[in-house]
């Protein structure tokens, strides 16, 4: 019993996340399934530092420090559960079991209420960076007791990214599933954000015939700007690429159907039970499945006209910079969305969520990272209770830059038949949320007629509903 944390599961992310804990001086127990690739960790990676590798789960857990901290590192769903059930048979009061998978937040809290029945923590912390960030610093974001956070904290603190500030890149999150729920929208934003960079590229692509690289120069200018974030900067990257095979761009020689494991999903899913309207996120994620609807899209293809007309642009320079405001604005509208997300999560689960704590441990490590996060924290420390993150003076103000920039960009791929799903519907949103009036009002008069589902007046307090079959008199209901 002499290491500080185990981890088992030794796939890419568990092997990872154990060599980071090696490295940065942890005794580390190591487990997998299958024996062998536990010693390929130690044969490969030994030297990162000191290892305990197990055959069996019970030398596993017998190898661990009390209280013990074990985490787990196994596909969601069933395995999750199947290693929970053997490391929580093994383990004692006061253990924690760690669950640092993406898991659904809703069978974190299902598992960590069944732990804590038998005196044990259980942690799921959400881990992002994928597997570079494994290795050298992710962004991590653990869920659970307070308790089980001052055992773990320290740990994960000094293993986790940190931020220019010297902070580091992991905080206690909330209550049993709050840090899988903050990592499901995390996700969920990063949709949001990959979906729009990638239609700032299609229209440079298609409305100006831009060449990849060309492409990539411009991402690569937009990372100097307000934009930076690493999502920008591996966009040009990867635009900047030459396909060895071919010779030719390499994005130009990868099948256009987007996959998904199902995080954005799920933001979605939970987005709708909570009534939050994550429409950026919803558009991302279906646009994905769009891009993957075959059967449909070669029926389109073969049927669908377009009866569009791409406009001329006069000045390709103005464009850009259109479509870079565009970017913008479309991507904080998602941010904003996501933002509301996690306090509507909050407020239904019961979890005190820091909303300006969460974008200070996105700044490094994960895959959103960038430069304005800054911006959201200080955004939350003036008023901790935001109910729109668009409302803060600085993102009103931001995004009023970009308005004009915005609807043309819209407005030009509307014509000529280019789709943009979340430029277009992050602007619809924007303009509803900010409508004196919406027609709602239709909506609840329809249904009134139809079903006698009530309304609310404009001029007068109380539920109100009209006797539409009969002499259409207003009666009031109790
Ligand atoms: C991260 C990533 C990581 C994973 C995505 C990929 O934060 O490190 O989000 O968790 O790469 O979940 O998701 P899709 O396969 O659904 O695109």
């Amino acid at each position: 019993d002499v290491a500080d944390i185990g981890v088992t599961g030794m796939a890419v992310m568990g092997s990872n996340l154990a060599r980071n804990l090696a490295r940065n001086g942890f005794k580390v127990a190591i487990h997998n399934r299958s024996v062998g690739k536990t010693e390929k960790v130690i044969a490969d990676h030994g030297s990162d530092g000191e290892f305990y590798p197990s055959e069996s789960m019970s030398d596993f857990v017998a190898s661990l420090q009390k209280p013990r901290v074990a985490i787990i590192m196994v596909k969601a769903g069933g395995p999750t559960d199947a290693v929970v059930d053997e490391l929580s048979s093994l383990m004692e009061e006061g253990d924690i079991i760690v669950d640092a998978g993406n898991a659904l937040f809703t069978d974190t809290r299902r598992r960590e209420a069944a732990l804590r029945e038998q005196g044990l923590h259980f942690v799921g912390a959400g881990v992002s960076g994928g597997e570079e960030g494994a290795l050298n610093g992710p962004s991590i974001m653990p869920g659970g007791t307070k308790a089980s956070y001052d055992r773990l904290g320290p740990m994960f603190e000094k293993i986790s990214a940190e931020a220019e500030d010297g902070l580091p890149c992991c905080t206690h999150v909330g209550a049993d599933g709050a840090g899988h729920f903050v990592k499901m929208v995390h996700n969920g934003i990063e949709y949001a954000d990959m979906q729009v960079i990638s239609e700032a590229y299609d229209m440079m692509s298609k409305a100006l015939g831009m060449e990849a690289s060309a492409i990539g120069d411009v991402f690569a200018d937009w990372n100097k700007g307000d934009l930076e974030s690493f999502l920008i900067e591996i966009t040009a990257e990867v635009l900047h690429h030459t396909d060895a095979t071919s010779g030719k761009p390499f994005v130009d020689v990868i099948l256009d159907q987007a996959a998904q494991k199902g995080t954005g999903a799920w933001t979605v899913q939970t987005a709708l039970d909570l009534g939050v309207p994550v429409t950026g996120i919803a558009e991302a994620t279906f646009a994905r499945s769009t891009s993957g609807s075959v059967p449909q899209r070669e029926a389109g293809r073969r049927t669908l006209s377009a009866e569009a007309q791409t406009l001329e642009i006069a000045d390709p320079a103005q464009f850009i910079d259109d479509l870079q405001k565009a970017l913008y604005a479309a991507k904080l509208v998602s941010y904003s969305q996501g933002f509301d997300e996690i306090a509507a999560g909050a407020e239904e689960y019961g979890w005190d969520i820091d909303l300006g704590a969460m974008a200070r441990i996105w700044r490094e490590g994960c895959i959103i990272r960038a430069r304005f996060l800054d911006r959201i924290t200080e955004a939350y420390g003036r008023d901790a209770k935001l109910p729109l993150l668009l409302s803060d003076e600085y993102f009103s103000s931001e995004i009023a830059k970009c308005i004009p920039a915005w609807r043309r960009v819209v407005a030009f791929a509307a014509a000529s038949g280019y789709p943009v799903p979340v430029f277009a519907s992050t602007l619809s949103y924007y303009d509803a949320v900010r409508a004196e009036r919406l027609p709602a009002a239709l909506v609840q008069a329809q249904r009134d007629y139809f079903g006698a589902h009530t309304y609310q007046r404009v001029d007068a307090a109380g539920t109100f509903h009209v006797e539409w079959s009969e002499d259409r008199r207003e009666t009031e209901q109790d």
